[in-house]
């Protein structure tokens, strides 16, 4: 393109084109109002090119020079918010080209040689993303020491820990909360092998076929530290499979915090009582004086389904997609950025809120102790005295049948009555059926026991030095 046809796309595209496209056409087809946001990886990706130009004397030192002053004043300028964006010019590569050409004459025009928009938008959409995959990393290591926090203040603290939200037996607190940390570990995992992938190089590929010019393409890759070159020229300008992987990955993130989520608004509800979230976290109702609502953690849970949204709009923006580039693939653009925004913005507040988490531990004890929740360590004392699991069970059945037909907890049957049960029962049985001694017994790699859950606190502790 000319520097007057870039000026005027408005009319028409090239001398082939006998009319220019109408305003709706334009609208329709236009990027640059979301893609603008690439801007930095752009300048970045072209001058990585640029410098690579001219180390293989494609184009001039001069021209070089001009390409690079030329884009520190386009930098200075949209930093500043002067540089002018022109829905006309389509996307935020025509944008700076055409600024920069408009600045620097020739050389601007040459920056172009041996590159296509095709290997270049999908140059600059995986320089951003490796960008935002390293904050989201740091984000994911804050919250995981958040709940690590949490969890060494409530190593001892007895929860009921549930199954099909059914009392089961009794849990540490603290060794909830790890639970959460696991999660998000490999969360981060996900993302760090995502990384990997994402950071090759598709420039080089051109249009679809590679170029004629002798591109030094491992030399780019370099200079934009990425790990390896794209090493086929269709599948580097047609793919996003990095994009849907890396919402994949951001999907399954929201959902571990969207269980969480459910967990503080469960908890924070008047029939558990478990916890309270901090003020700062909360809104009032307007109708109802006495309401205090555990609006983050519930708008946390309702973003998960936008965010898996994206994933499915990706994924299906793939499908049946023929090679190489379609411009299918500038709708890759949105559901990306709006997965980077959402997520970033909720492993945010999650790691300040959960700082902002009071527990409850005599609600927690209570809630357990209604519950029945040492039948297990029951049974397993029976078997220690000799009694076949299966049949340990059943009796356990008839002690807890009978416990809440008094309205007590196992450990509030005097001994005559649980010798009823069984006469091998002793008095030492009050140890096992109190929920300390439950937890104490769980002293195994991963179990609940305090003493496990301190060790598992140390290794994550060492883990996210
Ligand atoms: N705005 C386009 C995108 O986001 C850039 C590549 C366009 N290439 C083309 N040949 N029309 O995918």
């Amino acid at each position: 393109m000319t520097q007057n046809q870039l000026d005027k796309k408005s009319e028409a595209w090239s001398a082939l084109f006998s009319e220019p496209m109408s305003d709706l056409v334009k609208r329709y087809t236009a990027s640059v109002f979301f893609d603008k946001r690439l801007w930095q990886a752009d300048i970045e990706g072209s001058l990585a090119h640029a410098g690579m130009l001219t180390a293989q004397g494609v184009i001039s030192a001069q021209d070089h020079a001009a390409i690079e002053s030329g884009m520190k004043q386009i930098r200075e300028e949209i930093e500043s918010g002067r540089f002018e964006w022109k829905l006309d010019l389509e996307d935020v590569h025509l944008n700076i080209e055409a600024r920069l050409t408009q600045l620097v004459g020739d050389a601007g025009k040459r920056l172009h040689t041996g590159r296509s928009r095709n290997d270049q938008v999908a140059t600059d959409v995986r320089l951003w993303l490796r960008g935002e995959i390293d904050l989201i990393g740091g984000l994911l290591v804050d919250l995981q020491k958040s709940l690590l926090d949490l969890a060494e203040k409530n190593v001892e603290v007895i929860l009921p820990g549930f199954t099909h939200l059914q009392v089961a037996q009794p849990v540490s607190f603290g060794h909830h909360m790890l639970a959460y940390v696991e999660m998000f570990a490999r969360d981060a995992e996900r993302m760090a092998d995502v990384r990997r992938r994402v950071n090759r190089l598709p420039l080089g590929a051109a249009a679809l076929a590679g170029t004629s010019y002798p591109l030094d393409r491992e030399a780019v890759a370099k200079a934009l530290g990425m790990e390896g070159v794209c090493q086929n020229s269709l599948d580097a300008v047609s793919d996003r499979d990095f994009a849907i992987e890396f919402a994949s990955a951001a999907s399954l993130a929201m959902v571990h915090i969207s269980r969480l989520s459910e967990e503080l608004v469960l908890w924070m509800s008047q029939s558990f009582g478990f916890i309270d979230i901090a003020d700062r976290f909360c809104t009032g109702s307007s109708i109802m004086p006495q309401k205090k609502n555990p609006d983050v953690p519930e708008l946390a849970r309702g973003k998960t389904g936008r965010v898996v949204g994206h994933l499915m709009a990706l994924i299906t923006l793939m499908k049946g997609q023929p090679l190489a580039y379609n411009k299918d693939n500038q709708e890759d653009k949105e559901p990306l950025f709006d997965t980077v925004d959402t997520l970033k913005d909720t492993l945010r507040i999650f790691s300040e809120m959960v700082g902002g988490i009071t527990v409850k531990p005599e609600a927690m004890e209570a809630a357990a102790l209604r519950g029945y929740a040492t039948a297990t360590d029951l049974a397993d004392y029976l078997v220690k005295k000799g009694l076949p699991f299966r049949d340990a069970h059943e009796t356990v059945a008839h002690a807890v049948k009978a416990a809440i037909s008094h309205k007590v907890d196992l450990s509030e049957l005097p001994l005559t009555v649980l010798k009823g049960f069984n006469p091998t029962i002793d008095k030492d049985v009050y140890d096992v059926l109190s929920l300390r001694g439950s937890l104490t017994a769980r002293n195994i790699l991963g179990g609940t026991a305090p003493a496990q859950v301190h060790q598992q606190i140390a290794r994550h502790r060492a883990r996210l030095k």
